[in-house]
């Protein structure tokens, strides 16, 4: 069943291009009523969106908020679901209640659902990986994404999956407030078919990423950077060597480094710079400049007209394009990549992680 591939991580990490494919299978253009008969209705009414997930997901959430706030204007806040279920909160019945989930099972995320529910939010949809699931069940509106069974603990496929169904979603809403020309939904439409081709692009740089995460392995920390939407990129990046690597890694908004985290950095800690072309680029180059400025190793993942040079510290390597607002979802992949190859030089259980379950169906 594996194919050519040693583990199911890495199948699935290479499986994204299909999963990306299957998951937009059938969208011809862009509308609410993709999501259902309810979701028309309920992206007209909303005022807000509340997303409620855990872990890789609460990522992919984290992400969607910066593109429901800037793209489709709505206000978004992402809560980690087993906080929200027992925390006194300000329930708002013009609020999208959305949970993502790969799994459609996780504890947490079904009760923090149920206590938004018993507040009276009754707008309730899912983005889930499984149709017969408890989530799919219990909202109104879903889309399900079609990553196909994802057998490594480590999410990787799903989560790629989420981010273009939540660009989807984005989208739709978007143009039910009346924020999305046709001109502009018809390069949507073009840049998300576009995605499975970029991904090949970045999936060949396996080797050079390889290379790189015999590096991490003798190391015991990591930090992660990125700014934006490439903040919980680096999050995930950071989950994803937690989890499998065993290695301590951190991933911070790079604003952040000399609110604290710089303190830590020395000649010893392998600083992971997600660095896309965007305008948050030349902030991101003076933060990498106060790593090398106490020898912090640095490692960073450009895109087209970055323009940054490899140097003494200072490991670079180009994804073969930008990719604009579609990044998130492209750049993730190189730190798949990276705590795969990290793992497996440590000789780990890639598959199944020490103390992790594939869904965590209990408190
Ligand atoms: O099935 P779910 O998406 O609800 O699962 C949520 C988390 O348990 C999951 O993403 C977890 O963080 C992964 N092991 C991350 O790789």
């Amino acid at each position: 069943a594996l194919g050519p591939y040693t583990h199911y991580m890495q199948k699935e990490i290479f499986e994204q291009p299909q999963a990306i494919s299957d998951t937009l299978e059938g969208v011809v253009g862009i509308s609410s009523s993709i999501f259902g008969h309810e979701t028309p209705a309920m992206f007209k009414r909303l005022k807000r969106v509340l997303i409620l997930a855990c872990g890789t997901s609460y990522y992919a959430g984290m992400v969607a908020k910066y593109w429901l706030e800037s793209l489709a204007k709505v206000p978004c806040d992402v809560e980690i679901a087993s906080e929200y279920r027992y925390r006194e909160s300000v329930p708002d019945k013009d609020t999208l209640v959305l949970t993502i989930s790969q799994s459609g099972e996780t504890a947490d995320t079904l009760a923090a659902l149920e206590h938004a529910k018993s507040l009276g939010m009754d707008m309730t949809m899912t983005i889930c990986n499984v149709a017969t699931s408890a989530m799919v069940k219990r909202t109104r509106a879903h889309y399900i994404t079609r990553a196909g069974v994802e057998i490594g603990v480590a999410s990787t496929k799903a989560f790629t999956t989420q981010l273009a169904a939540l660009f989807l979603m984005t989208s739709a809403i978007a143009k039910e407030k009346g924020l999305l020309s046709e001109e502009e939904e018809k390069a949507r439409l073009k840049d998300m078919r576009h995605l499975p081709e970029a991904m090949r692009a970045i999936l060949e740089k396996e080797n050079e990423i390889k290379e790189w995460a015999s590096v991490f392995a003798q190391k015991n920390n990591a930090l992660f950077l990125g700014r934006g939407m490439h903040y919980p990129i680096a999050l995930e990046g950071a989950l994803k060597l937690k989890e499998i690597s065993y290695l301590h890694a951190e991933g911070y908004p790079a604003g952040e480094l000399k609110h604290g985290p710089l303190a830590l950095v020395d000649a010893e800690m392998p600083v992971v710079t997600v660095a896309p072309n965007d305008e948050l680029l030349e902030k991101l180059k003076g933060n990498m400049e106060e790593v090398r400025a106490r020898k912090g190793e640095l490692f960073v993942f450009s895109d087209q007209g970055c323009n940054i040079q490899p140097s003494e510290g200072m490991h670079v390597i180009q994804l073969p394009e930008n990719y604009a607002v579609l990044s998130p979802i492209l750049h993730v992949i190189p730190l798949q990549l990276l705590a795969y190859h990290t793992a497996i030089a440590k000789g780990t259980d890639v598959d199944k992680p020490r103390n992790l379950a594939k869904s965590v169906t209990t408190e």
